[in-house]
């Protein structure tokens, strides 16, 4: 069934095998409706490499269809330290290479390797999903990027987004710079980025960068929560809303409008037929 659903997508079951994405550093689970994935290098504060970028995108490819939420999480005390250090050594990440390596390749390697990383964290935006964030500790660079991918962010109080890319001379490209604005603001994302500065819980609240803060030990029951609201939705329709949410942006009021009856005009001939 999974295999099916897989070929259906146009991914390989064998891709999301527990023994292969424990090699990435990650557990992927899925029950009925939600798939939670989870970061599993607590003892490097879950740092990222290539293969849990292109190990995101497998899941992504090959996510059941029955999916309605995907929940996003770090084991151990942060949810993650941001991209593995080691990929800015000569040596790198054993059988991984490095970013020194990748430097002396042409503009078009580089930016090949970066899309390709970007497809992990792209798909957790699918109008078919909902993608929720539940962190605490540190959640540094493509860490604070990967909980920026998903639809909300669930945090415990102790948490600290901070995005470093600036100060180690980099830029954040791991999709989080337009939700970041989005969410914030162009101002504060300025102040966040070019000062590489902390974010905790209280000032995450207050400019909307979390929907809940929650003490640590109840981060699960708060998530769980959250899924159930979600889940107690008409599926189809949510879809269309969250498609509609996310054109809203980049559309006029009258073209919003427009795609708000289209949009109707679909789900009343689902309801009632015609
Ligand atoms: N890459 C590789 N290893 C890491 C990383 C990382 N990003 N972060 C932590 N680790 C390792 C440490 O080297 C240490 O390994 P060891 O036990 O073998 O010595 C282990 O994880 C635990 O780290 P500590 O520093 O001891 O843990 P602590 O909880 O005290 O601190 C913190 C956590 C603040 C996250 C700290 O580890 C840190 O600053 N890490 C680096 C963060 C960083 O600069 N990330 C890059 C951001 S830019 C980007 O993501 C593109």
């Amino acid at each position: 069934m999974a295999e099916a659903r897989a070929r259906q997508r146009g991914g390989n079951a064998e891709d999301v095998s527990a023994e292969r994405l424990a090699e990435a550093g990650l557990r992927f689970e899925v029950d009925g409706e939600i798939a939670t994935i989870t970061l599993d290098r607590p003892e490097k504060r879950n740092a990222q490499t290539f293969a849990t970028w292109s190990a995101l995108a497998r899941i992504g490819e090959n996510l059941p269809g029955q999916v309605r939420v995907v929940v996003v999480k770090g084991e151990g005390p942060s949810f993650s330290a941001g991209i593995d250090l080691r990929m800015f050594t000569p040596e790198g990440v054993p059988g991984q290479g490095s970013f020194s390596s990748a430097a002396t390749n042409g503009d078009t390697d580089i930016a090949q390797s970066v899309s390709k990383a970007q497809a992990g964290f792209l798909w957790l935006r699918r109008p078919e999903i909902v993608s929720i964030a539940a962190v605490q500790g540190h959640a540094i660079g493509a860490g604070f990027q990967l909980a920026l991918s998903c639809d909300l962010r669930i945090v415990a109080d102790d948490v600290k987004f901070c995005m470093k890319e600036p100060a180690l001379g980099l830029v954040p490209d791991l999709t989080g710079t337009k939700p970041l604005v989005e969410l914030v603001g162009l101002a504060k994302a300025i102040d966040i980025c070019l000062t590489a500065r902390t974010v905790y819980a209280d000032e995450a609240m207050r400019i909307g960068l979390a929907e809940k803060v929650v003490a640590g030990s109840d981060l699960e029951q708060a998530v769980r929560d959250k899924i159930a609201e979600l889940l107690s939705t008409n599926r189809d329709a949510a879809i269309a809303t969250k498609r509609l949410l996310q054109g809203a942006h980049g559309r006029s009021l009258e073209e919003q409008c427009a795609a708000e009856g289209r949009e109707q005009a679909a789900r009343l001939k689902a309801l009632f037929g015609g």
